[in-house]
């Protein structure tokens, strides 16, 4: 019984080879939580946000750089895993802000000094750039964009002016300087968004700023990668953290291992034909199960890093909840989330064609909202109204709760996205075993990782309920996704084990 359970605990462990890694992105203030608490009303506006988004209707320094280069940026993990944010630099002289990281929009805008409900946040001061321009502008098309949301709007006048990212500058890129926005769009912390999806999506009609890039052959490669750290299974994390690293230019092989799978675009054969970076969903498994989910276009997904959640159809979504024992849907201010009990792991995986990627059950599990319930990370986009395909809008948008769980890769040519598994360097995001499996790389090593674990595994007194309570423990701690926690639980374990 015993060394069956510990082989099937290494081999889980081997066959699992991961090396996650760590990298400096930061983050804000969390719309998720506050104090380890659900905060209902900025929840609720992060889904109104996205479901204005995707068109469902809601409730209520200038560095130059030759050409061809890759570029690592750190980024910040903001608002425990609520967004993940990075730094641009506008004008002359540069004015430097953090801008959402968003691979499900094309526009990019920042609030301004022209924009009094902008007051708590960084703004843009366009008096004070020289190299400000208006757009020309051709018959019928107004140099006054306004963008609508579901928990408000931004509007604001076009702008020309030189945009600089990780030393790569788009001269001149066109924006959308922001003279209006509803309160409480952006946290303190971010004076805008940075749209990384297709032109096509633009309401500004400008080229994306990193199709700009590519456009004029500044990437060594057409992609742009994003290792997003984890903080949400991190008590002491604040408002502002490392959030990993987004490469232009290409991937960064510190960031994870094995090979990069890439998935064409869903009905994109160019890079004129696409507007989201759109896979189509083609299972869901939820604790070993796998549960039915509608197919071909209704299933497609916008892979979003701008969205925190994951968010679906309500005819898959409920299929997911169905699967976990003791879950419900909310209703009020919270309709379209579902609770499930704080006492059960919710594991549920997604595969796009391909592989099938874990979602880490902490990613699942949101904080408790009451009555021994957690909040789940997949919510109902379409708030029981299934919008049917042909609405060109996507079904799905897999947001952050999915991407921190992988290395992502978003390829211009041919269109597509790519995932691979996190290097244990890709720091916060690794699993346990992944550690330990890099820590102890040698045979020798390995037998001496085996011994360890069979010491945490028996109990002085080797009775069967001991030993499966310790096993379980076990299996638990090497599926952790922390280095920090995963290192100080095996110490603690040790210690007592000693004692
Ligand atoms: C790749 O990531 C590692 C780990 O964060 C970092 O030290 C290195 O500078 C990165 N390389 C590039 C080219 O960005
Ligand atoms: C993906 O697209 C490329 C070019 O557009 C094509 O050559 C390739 O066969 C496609 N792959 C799959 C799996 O369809």
């Amino acid at each position: 019984m015993l060394p069956q359970s510990l082989l099937s605990l290494i081999t889980l462990a081997a066959v699992v080879a991961a090396e996650p890694l760590h990298v400096p992105l930061t983050r804000r203030s969390s719309p998720l939580r506050r104090d380890n608490a659900i905060d209902p009303e900025r929840l609720s506006k992060a889904r109104d946000f996205l479901q204005i988004r995707y068109g469902y209707k809601a409730l209520a320094s200038t560095r130059r750089r030759r050409a061809g280069q890759t570029v690592g940026i750190a980024t910040i993990n903001s608002n425990v895993d609520s967004s993940y944010i990075g730094a641009i630099s506008v004008g002359t002289p540069a004015q430097t802000f953090n801008v959402v990281l968003d691979t499900g929009s094309s526009d990019l805008w920042l609030a301004s000094t022209d924009c009094a409900s902008c007051s708590t946040v960084p703004q843009f001061d366009p008096s004070k750039s020289s190299s400000l321009q208006q757009p020309q502008t051709t018959v019928g098309q107004s140099s006054t964009v306004t963008i609508q949301y579901g928990s408000g709007a931004v509007a604001g006048t076009l702008a020309q002016d030189n945009v600089n990212m990780g030393g790569f500058t788009v001269n001149p890129q066109t924006f959308l300087v922001v003279d209006r926005m509803t309160d409480g769009l952006l946290d303190s912390q971010t004076s805008g968004i940075l749209g990384l999806a297709f032109e096509a999506l633009a309401s500004t009609r400008a080229v994306p700023f990193w199709e700009a890039l590519i456009n004029a052959g500044q990437f060594a490669q057409p992609e742009m990668s994003f290792f997003l750290t984890r903080f949400l299974d991190d008590a002491s994390a604040t408002a502002s953290e490392p959030g990993g690293i987004l490469t232009l230019g290409g991937t960064n092989s510190t960031l994870f291992t094995g090979d990069i799978e890439f998935l064409n675009l869903s009905a994109t054969d160019t890079v004129n034909d696409a507007t989201f970076w759109l896979l189509e969903v083609s299972s869901v498994t939820v604790n070993g199960k796998s549960v039915t989910i509608s197919t071909g276009t209704d299933a497609l997904a916008a892979i979003d890093t701008g969205t925190t959640l994951i968010g679906g159809p309500t005819d898959g979504v409920q299929a997911i909840w169905a699967a976990v024992p003791g879950s419900q849907a909310l209703s009020g201010q919270m309709e379209g989330f579902f609770a499930f009990p704080c006492t059960t792991t919710v594991q549920v995986s997604m595969s796009f064609g391909g592989k099938s990627w874990a979602i880490s059950t902490d990613d699942m599990n949101l904080g408790t909202v009451g009555d021994g319930l957690c909040l789940g990370g997949i919510f109902d986009l379409g708030l029981g109204s299934n919008i049917g395909s042909g609405s060109g809008n996507p079904s799905w948008v897999v947001g952050d709760t999915f991407l921190k769980n992988v290395y992502s890769v978003f390829r211009a040519s041919p269109p597509s996205v790519g995932f691979a598994q996190l290097s244990s360097a890709a720091g916060g995001s690794g699993m346990c075993r992944s550690l330990l499996l890099e820590l102890f790389r040698k045979p020798h090593q390995r037998f001496l990782l085996l011994l360890l674990l069979l010491l945490l595994l028996v109990p002085k007194r080797a009775r069967y309920p001991l030993l499966q309570m310790r096993y379980q423990l076990l299996r638990r701690l090497i599926t952790i996704h922390s280095r920090r926690r995963c290192l100080r639980l095996l110490l603690t374990l040790l210690t007592f084990r000693l004692l």
